[in-house]
């Protein structure tokens, strides 16, 4: 029997996923653990990131759990300093950490649209930046989590669209700069997917609500639809995938007629407040 080649490519191989205790994050981490991988928890509650990490070493390989708010700079070189100390190198950075954010602008407070900023885009950021030494040496991988939303700002999840656009730009810039280093950039553009009925979202004022429902849209993909796409992502070093259907229709009108993807929205938005 020929060896599968995700097997042969993860196994050993060490990966840090931010924000990987439930939802995407931990599925991809128990996926990736399973074929070999050792794997880097991280999230900043202690006990979900307890509960993972003894779910992931059920697989029988080597687990980091690391609780860390990836907002702020010195949590992730500590990140990236830990899987070192344990680890002695790093293949591979999931930048997955992520939250969303409901409300309008005028409305939402300061502190809160600061937020969302802070986790999804400069929490991709430092973490990228402090691996990158490592990452040179094994000629590794980092893969942005970005979303759907990142081809057209969405109503009630500006800042949130904003910086899964960010992410884009990041990867495109990074991937001049670290040319000669070898350092693969992915940027994988998520359509809405089923999570953990846990999950939570910001509202406008910075308090945790459930995600709400939104009527009229795509109906979420299974996550088991989404972290193979992942690993092959990383596995066949593609730079950019778009992820669902409608995600690759959203992605086409708005490259080919930006002006028809501005209708479609503000007619559903309309709907959605009348
Ligand atoms: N689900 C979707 O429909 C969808 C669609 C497109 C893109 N995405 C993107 O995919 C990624 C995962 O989404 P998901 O739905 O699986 O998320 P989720 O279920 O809400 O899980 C988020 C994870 O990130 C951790 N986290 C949040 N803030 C953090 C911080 N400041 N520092 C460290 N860890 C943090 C959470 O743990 P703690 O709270 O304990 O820190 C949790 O482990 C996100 O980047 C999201 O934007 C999701």
């Amino acid at each position: 029997m020929r060896p599968d080649p995700e097997e042969l490519f993860f196994k050993d191989k060490v990966i840090v996923i931010t924000g990987s205790t439930m939802g995407i994050g931990l599925r991809l981490a128990n996926e990736l653990s399973a074929i070999g991988a050792q794997i880097v928890l991280n999230g900043r509650n202690p006990e979900r990131l307890d509960k993972a990490a003894a779910q992931v070493r059920n697989n029988g390989t080597p687990v980091l759990a690391v609780a860390c708010d990836v907002s702020k700079p010195e949590d992730c070189r500590q990140l990236i300093a830990s899987t070192m100390e344990n680890f002695g190198r790093i293949d591979i950075l999931i930048n997955n950490a992520g939250v969303n954010m409901w409300g309008n602008v005028e409305d939402s407070d300061a502190q809160t649209l600061r937020r969302v900023m802070d986790i999804n885009f400069f929490g991709a950021l430092w973490t990228t930046q402090a691996a990158m030494p490592y990452l040179r040496k094994t000629k590794g991988t980092v893969l942005f989590i970005s979303s759907v939303a990142a081809f057209h700002g969405l109503p009630q999840n500006a800042v949130y669209s904003a910086s899964k656009r960010a992410l884009a730009s990041l990867a495109e810039s990074l991937r001049i700069e670290q040319y000669d280093s070898g350092i693969h950039f992915g940027v994988a553009f998520i359509g809405l997917t089923e999570t953990d009925k846990e999950k939570t979202v910001l509202d406008q004022n910075g308090g945790l609500i459930p995600r709400p429902e939104v009527t009229g849209g795509p109906r979420p993909q299974p996550i088991g639809a989404v972290t193979p796409l992942l690993r092959r992502m990383i596995l066949l070093r593609q730079q950019q995938r778009v992820f669902s259907g409608i995600g690759l229709l959203h992605y086409w009108v708005n490259r080919i007629a930006p002006g028809i993807a501005h209708l479609v929205l503000l007619a559903n938005f309309k709907k959605r407040n009348s």
